[in-house]
This record gives structure tokens, C-alpha cells and sequence, in this order.
């Protein structure tokens, strides 16, 4: 198969995770006989540094010209520390994810037997957890209006979310967990917001289509307890964009490492693969960060975007085989040894080959 790529590697940590994806990759593509073109593009802080926006349209037309993107991370402390930034790199993936249409987020929580020692959360509280998060992506709070008034001493951001923009993802969700253990859990705030009423309507009226699957609903805050109180009882979660920021961070504790989850974007243009992680900045330039979230990424692109399962799930075995025999980063290292990131890259990619 021949496969153009977007590589959109961003700040931090986000170009030397990608290098690793990008060997493992490259490895497969080996392996498979797929022709694989990358082409790299800027966003990001880096953006801004260079030409002044986080998202040129130079690199959102690369985007649209290829089969799938790989994306790093994006944000730099300068902007973090500096509420009155009129230019953030945040706003560019924020761009990057409406002008690609890329209405839904699928977040696995992963759990690796060998890891789930590295939880704070006891062995038997996770072990059998195995849920997926779709968290919508351009719509809410992060797309409505925003603003202050004239003195500047009050401050706005508007939640918006119209039938159709609700009724595509909670679908998708379905759809999703039909393929799975068949349990959709929605999380809302119905009791307290309009949107969340909406939301919690809709899927009212498509609960009754998708008879197969098994609806429930949770207020946010609940759900929040008990994603780490009883994880297992969850299959796939769909809920609004910052609920959904919010619950997938915390179901990463589930995994033991921030640095192992994978995110897939989906819908109308090209999907895009990301690790849910942030640019680290602390770790940027020093091959420690941990690849693997990047590296699960480029296995939801051969499966997501290529269709190639087989593809996705050698990706998926060497990685797990990787933290079975210890060669890691840092960030899960036992007391022995840690590998660099770039090591780590090399052992999986050999591992493929
Ligand atoms: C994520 C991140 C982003 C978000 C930030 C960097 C804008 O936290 O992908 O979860 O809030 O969506
Ligand atoms: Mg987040």
C-alpha cells in the first residue's frame, strides 16, 4: 500500500517521541511491503516562533493532502505563564482539529499486566478495567464565544452544542460499543447544564435505535469517582469535549503512565494520530520522554486510518513485550536500568524487523 503521512511533530518532547513512532513505522512498512511517504510540517509554538500562527495553512493543506497525520505535542511555558499571549500553540491544535472536522476523540485506557504494579490504584481495582473514551472534539465550551467586557473584570466562554453535532458522536459511540461489550455509559451534567439536557435527549432517542446496547447515564462528577473506584464497569464512555479532557487524563492513572495512551481523532477530513500527553517541556531535548503513547498512536493509524489490523496489532506486541522484558523510559523503569527514548525506538523497531 502506498501511504502519505502529515508529520506534525510540534514542541517538547513532541519531536523525539515521533522519531521512535517514525522507526517503528518504517519497520512495519518493512515488514508489510507498505511505501510509506512522510511529509513534515510546523505548528505549535515552534509556528508561531517561525512564521508567527500555531497552524499555517501551508501545514493544515498537507494535512488535507494526506492519508493520515501523526502528531506530537503542542505548548511551551513562555505561553503557559503568560495569560495576555494574544497567540497561543494550544489554538492550533484547536484549528487543526476543526478545519480537519475531527469530531471524535477515541481514547483506550490501556492496562499492561506487567505495569499494574506502577498505578497508585490497587491490582484488583484495574486489572479487568478495558474502556474506551469518546470524548467530542469541536464543539463546547473550547469553540463558543469568548471574551471580557470593557474593564477586563469579567471574563466569558460560552458551551454551545447543536442536535446534529451531538447525534453524530453519541452514534459513532454506539456504534463503537456494538463492536465491543456492547455498554454505553454518556456522561453529562443534565441535572445543572442545558447542553448536558441535550445531549442526554438525543441520546434518549438514539438509545431506543441501538436496542442491542445497553445505556447508561452518569453525571460527570460521579463518573468521575467511579472510573477509578470501579473501572471495569465501563465499555465505552462518550461524553462532551472538556468532560472528555478532563475524564481521559484521569483514566490514564488507570495504565500507571500518561506517557503509554494513545488518542486517535476522527471525522470528516483526515484522522489524526496523537499521544494524549503534553509537550513536557521539562523533559524536551534530553531522551527520556516515554514514546510508547506515540508509537500505540501509529498502531491506531494502521488500524484507523489504513485499515491494516495485523499491522496495528505487531505494533501493539512489541510494545508490550517491551515492558515486559523492562525496556523502558524513566517513567516506568524499575530500579535497574532506563532505557533513552531513542533506545527504546531502536529495540522496537529491531523487535519488528
Ligand atoms: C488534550 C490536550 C488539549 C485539549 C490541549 C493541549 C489544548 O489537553 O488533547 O487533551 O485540551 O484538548
Ligand atoms: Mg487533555
Amino acid at each position: 500500500m502506498d501511504i502519505n503521512i502529515a508529520v506534525l511533530a510540534g514542541d517538547g518532547i513532541g519531536p523525539e517521541v515521533i522519531d521512535q513512532a517514525i522507526k517503528v513505522v518504517d519497520a512495519v512498512a518493512g515488514k508489510f511491503d507498505h511505501h510509506i511517504n512522510y511529509t513534515h510540517a510546523i505548528t505549535g509554538a515552534h509556528a508561531i516562533d517561525e512564521v508567527g500562527d500555531p497552524y499555517p495553512a501551508e501545514t493544515h493543506d498537507i494535512c488535507m493532502k494526506s492519508d493520515a497525520v501523526l502528531f506530537g505535542a503542542i505548548g511551551h511555558p513562555k505561553f503557559d505563564n503568560d495569560p495576555s499571549a494574544k497567540v497561543r500553540p494550544e489554538q492550533g491544535l484547536l484549528r487543526m482539529r476543526k478545519q480537519l472536522g475531527l469530531y471524535a476523540n477515541i481514547r483506550p485506557t490501556l492496562v499492561f499486566p506487567s505495569l499494574l504494579h506502577k498505578s497508585p490504584l490497587r491490582k484488583e481495582l484495574i486489572e479487568h478495567a478495558d474502556f474506551v473514551c469518546i470524548r467530542e472534539l469541536t464543539g463546547g465550551i473550547y469553540f463558543g464565544d469568548k471574551g471580557r467586557n470593557e474593564t477586563r473584570d469579567k471574563a466569558w466562554d460560552v458551551c454551545e452544542y447543536t442536535k446534529p453535532e451531538v447525534k453524530r458522536i453519541v452514534k459513532l459511540a454506539y456504534e463503537y460499543a456494538q463492536k465491543r461489550r456492547k455498554k454505553l455509559t454518556v456522561i453529562d451534567k443534565a441535572n445543572v447544564l442545558e447542553t448536558s439536557r441535550l445531549w442526554r435527549e438525543v441520546a434518549q432517542e438514539l438509545e431506543k435505535v441501538y436496542t442491542d446496547v445497553e445505556t447508561e447515564y452518569l453525571f460527570v462528577d460521579a463518573a468521575a469517582m467511579r472510573i477509578i473506584q470501579w473501572p471495569e464497569g465501563f465499555d465505552v464512555v462518550v461524553t462532551e469535549n472538556m468532560f472528555g479532557d478532563i475524564i481521559s487524563d484521569e483514566a490514564s492513572v488507570i495504565s500507571g503512565s500518561m506517557g503509554l495512551m494513545p488518542s486517535a481523532s476522527i471525522g470528516e477530513h483526515t484522522s489524526v494520530f496523537e499521544p494524549i500527553h503534553g509537550s513536557y517541556p521539562q523533559a524536551a531535548g534530553k531522551n527520556i520522554a516515554n514514546p510508547l503513547g506515540t508509537v500505540l498512536s501509529a498502531a491506531m493509524m494502521f488500524e484507523y486510518a489504513f485499515g491494516l489490523k495485523e499491522e496495528a496489532k505487531l505494533i501493539e506486541d512489541v510494545v508490550n513485550t517491551s515492558l515486559v522484558e523492562g525496556i523502558v523510559t524513566e517513567d516506568i523503569a524499575e530500579s535497574g536500568k532506563a532505557y533513552s527514548t531513542s533506545e527504546v525506538g531502536d529495540w522496537l523497531a529491531a523487535q519488528i524487523k
